[in-house]
């Protein structure tokens, strides 16, 4: 593909992967979440197992494309689960279920996804072992920040410079927050999330149209201040299902694939 993955853009460094603006980065990230769907979907049903930023590829006007479906699974999509013995895909990306279980439902996926999102929030590698104790795995370190929508700034990528909505980052870091639930039940659907992010798109593209408030660079009191009607609906309604418990502080390793 043209443009390589997702991952090249959000971690590379050099003057032909330029840094994603933040609009890219929903585009991409509405793109990625609408292939998965569609594999969710009851046409496809097919779990994708290996949901990560380099299977994310990207054409020349930035469309997503899901490659690598070496570990996709057909089969049940709903509650129903497959169980492996040899746990597949990518730490850092596993759901904590299907680490320590093998259980592999569609949720594993969503937790995948929100991962990703993450990433693309943070641009951060979901493992980085060159980042200080207790900053290795992204997940982990980043949860804190998730739960308090006015520390996000912390994990915010500098890269971005500023140039975000802060409303939109807001609702993607409630949105992965509610992809990234223990309990998979709490996990939405993709195409929950797929809506989500479609709302998102819309109501950044009519703060475009109103005036210099999306995608400029303000000072985040003043952002803050301002946000919209739409941005809140929308954070409550991602927030609304976020319910935390807690699973085992360690998961198992993977047994193969893994990094
Ligand atoms: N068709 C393609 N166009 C552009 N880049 C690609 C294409 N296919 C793969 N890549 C890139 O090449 C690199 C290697 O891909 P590969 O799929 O072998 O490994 P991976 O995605 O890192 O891990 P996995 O084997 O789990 O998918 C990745 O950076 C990937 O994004
Ligand atoms: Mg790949």
């Amino acid at each position: 593909m043209p443009r390589g993955s997702l991952e090249n853009h959000l971690f590379r460094r050099g003057s032909y992967f330029q840094p994603l603006s933040w609009n890219l980065r929903m585009k991409v990230a509405l793109g990625a979440a609408k292939g998965l769907a569609y594999l969710h979907s009851g046409e496809a049903k097919v779990i994708y197992r290996d949901f990560k930023t380099s299977n994310i590829l990207l054409d020349t006007d930035y469309s997503a494309k899901l490659s690598d479906f070496g570990l996709a699974k057909d089969g049940p999509v709903g509650e129903k689960s497959h169980v492996s013995t040899r746990v597949m895909g990518t730490y850092g990306y596993a759901a904590p279920e299907y680490l320590s279980t093998g259980h592999l439902t569609a949720k594993s996926d969503i937790y995948s996804f929100g991962v990703v999102l993450l990433e693309v929030l943070s641009g951060r590698r979901a493992i980085d072992k060159n980042r200080p104790q207790g900053e290795h795995n992204l997940v982990e370190w980043a949860r804190p920040y998730l739960t308090h929508k006015r520390k996000i700034f912390r994990i915010l990528d500098t890269r971005l410079e500023g140039q975000y909505n802060l409303d939109g980052a807001q609702a993607i870091a409630a949105l992965s927050l509610e992809c990234l639930s223990y309990e998979a039940k709490m996990r939405p659907t993709m195409d929950a999330v797929v809506t989500i992010l479609e709302e998102l798109q819309d109501s950044g593209e009519a703060e475009k149209r109103q005036g210099p408030k999306a995608g400029t660079k303000q000072a985040p009191a003043a952002a803050a201040a301002s946000a919209s009607k739409s941005s809140r609906r929308l954070r409550r309604r991602t927030l609304g299902g976020t319910k935390e418990t807690t699973v085992g502080p360690n998961p198992k390793p993977l047994l193969a694939r893994s990094r």
